[in-house]
């Protein structure tokens, strides 16, 4: 197969984009107060600020989105999607939500007391702090590898089973309601997780009690990695390695916005008939009945069939090769990135590529901004604006391991000639990169501060 295959679509209808003027993207960045979320999509030429909710739908699902029924209580769209999920999944129980954050936040609500631990490989920010959210104490057990840079292991996502250990033994058993994995780990360079390490990471929980969720936003592309890379799957079907992950674990969480690429969607999933009874109640006080679970039944429908198009083997080639595409060509001009390439996004060592602006100053922020500054391309931080949290006992700032910018790719939206002028972009970037300064925060929320938090240039 080739290294980066062709896009295995055609495009049938097109959304104009524009670059607006540089004295137009200054103007810009300082009614946002520097904050990229704050910006008006309008004057962002290549938005790879997410790959949530921003994927291309195919024919097929808008064609499945004019069948959607739309009546309030078992709709025919719920059960084509439950036949779905059942294929795919196989949990006895599951919930439609509106998005991923519906269905953490549920879970954490019925689950999560004050002082519980949460461990996982990593948590991803909305997962962090729906924990937080309700007292609970989210901890990351990811393998050290995860935080070297430049490296050729392939599943450098997996779970530190030694570290996981350590700290389920050193906590009291009931204050660990449950247990997660994220694959693929976005928080860590969108890296996957080895069968094997799910594997035994379900069965350590397993041992001490604990139930074990998964999620699942990007388990198409950790299967594809699994396929790819981990001897004895090369013959396997993505649904049948599908399968095994999911046997294994007791529920599972997804914002089908990734890789059900659909614009809107999600689900909580559950084998235990207890769970799922009280995850309904609070669906239907939060969310929406149980068949619909705060999305239209055409959404429902969207959902189902984009769950196996994000499946497709072609696609998923195509997807994983156009991710490595951009990360090979940054580091040919000399920018550091996350290696090998992850599944939905190139990571850029922010903290590496700007040395001279220390954790503090936010060299992510800087690096997120310059890059619209200088061509009007929106990635997003994630470092320490995204994840410094003082230490609740002495009050000192937690600062993250990296500094990232993550370019996510949105899926089936932009093509190769899209990421050649980001690599333009970052190459006249490299020349002038002494100058960039870092940034000082003048508001911020107290959970979440990334997505409304301002900030000041400093110099
Ligand atoms: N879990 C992971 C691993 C995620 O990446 C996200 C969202 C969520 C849960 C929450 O899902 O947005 O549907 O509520 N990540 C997006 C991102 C926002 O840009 O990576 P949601």
């Amino acid at each position: 197969m080739q290294k980066h295959p062709p896009e295995p679509f055609r495009i049938k209808m097109v959304e104009p984009i524009h670059l607006i003027t540089r004295e137009e993207r200054q103007k810009a960045m300082l009614l946002a107060g520097y904050n990229l979320f704050s910006l008006k999509a309008q004057d962002v030429f290549i938005d790879l600020l997410t790959d949530s909710g921003t994927g291309a739908m195919s024919q097929h699902q808008w064609a499945a989105i004019m069948a959607g029924d739309e009546s309030y209580a078992g709709a025919s769209s719920y059960y084509r999607l439950k036949q779905t999920m059942q294929n795919i999944f196989g949990f006895e129980y599951f919930v439609p939500t509106h998005q991923g954050r519906a269905a953490e936040n549920i879970l954490s609500v019925i689950l999560v007391k004050p002082g519980d631990i949460i461990p996982s490989n990593m948590h991803f920010d909305t997962t962090d702090a729906n924990i937080r959210a309700r007292g609970g104490n989210p901890a990351n057990c990811v393998n050290k590898e995860a935080f070297i840079i430049h490296s050729s292991s392939p599943f450098k996502g997996n779970m530190d089973l030694e570290a996981l250990e350590q700290l389920i033994r050193s906590t009291e058993p009931e204050q660990i309601p449950f247990g997660c994995i994220t694959i693929t780990n976005n928080a860590g360079g969108g890296q996957p997780v080895s069968l094997q390490n799910i594997k035994e990471t379900a069965a350590l929980y397993h041992r001490y009690g604990i139930p074990f969720f998964i999620d699942c936003c990007r388990y198409a592309e950790n299967c594809y990695f699994i396929k790819q890379r981990e001897p004895g799957y090369a013959e396997k079907s993505l649904l049948e390695i599908a399968h095994e992950i999911f046997s294994v674990a007791d529920g599972a969480f997804m914002s089908a916005k990734k890789d059900a690429i659909v614009n809107i969607g999600g689900f909580l999933a559950m084998r235990d008939a207890d769970l799922f009874q009280k995850v309904s109640n609070e669906l239907i006080l939060r969310e929406g009945f149980v068949t619909y679970g705060g999305l239209a039944g055409r959404d429902l429908d969207a959902m189902a069939v984009g769950l196996l198009e994000g499946l497709e083997e072609e696609y998923l080639a195509y997807r994983t090769g156009q991710v490595a595409y951009l990360a090979q060509k940054l580091l040919d001009v000399g920018v550091p990135v996350i290696e090998p390439a992850g599944g939905h996004a190139v990571y850029i060592d922010a903290g590496n590529y700007l040395s001279h602006i220390p954790h503090q100053d936010f060299p992510g922020q800087a690096l997120a901004a310059a890059l619209y500054l200088e061509g009007g391309i929106r990635g997003v931080e994630i470092g320490s604006v995204m994840f410094a949290h003082p230490d609740p006992q002495t009050g000192k700032m937690n600062f993250p391991e990296l500094e990232l910018v993550r370019l996510a790719i949105p899926r089936r939206v932009y093509t190769q000639s899209h990421l050649d002028y980001v690599v333009e972009i970052l190459t006249q970037l490299s020349r002038q990169k002494i100058s960039i300064h870092g940034y000082r925060i003048t508001y911020e929320p107290p959970l979440l501060r990334h997505f409304t938090a301002h900030f000041e240039p400093l110099g």
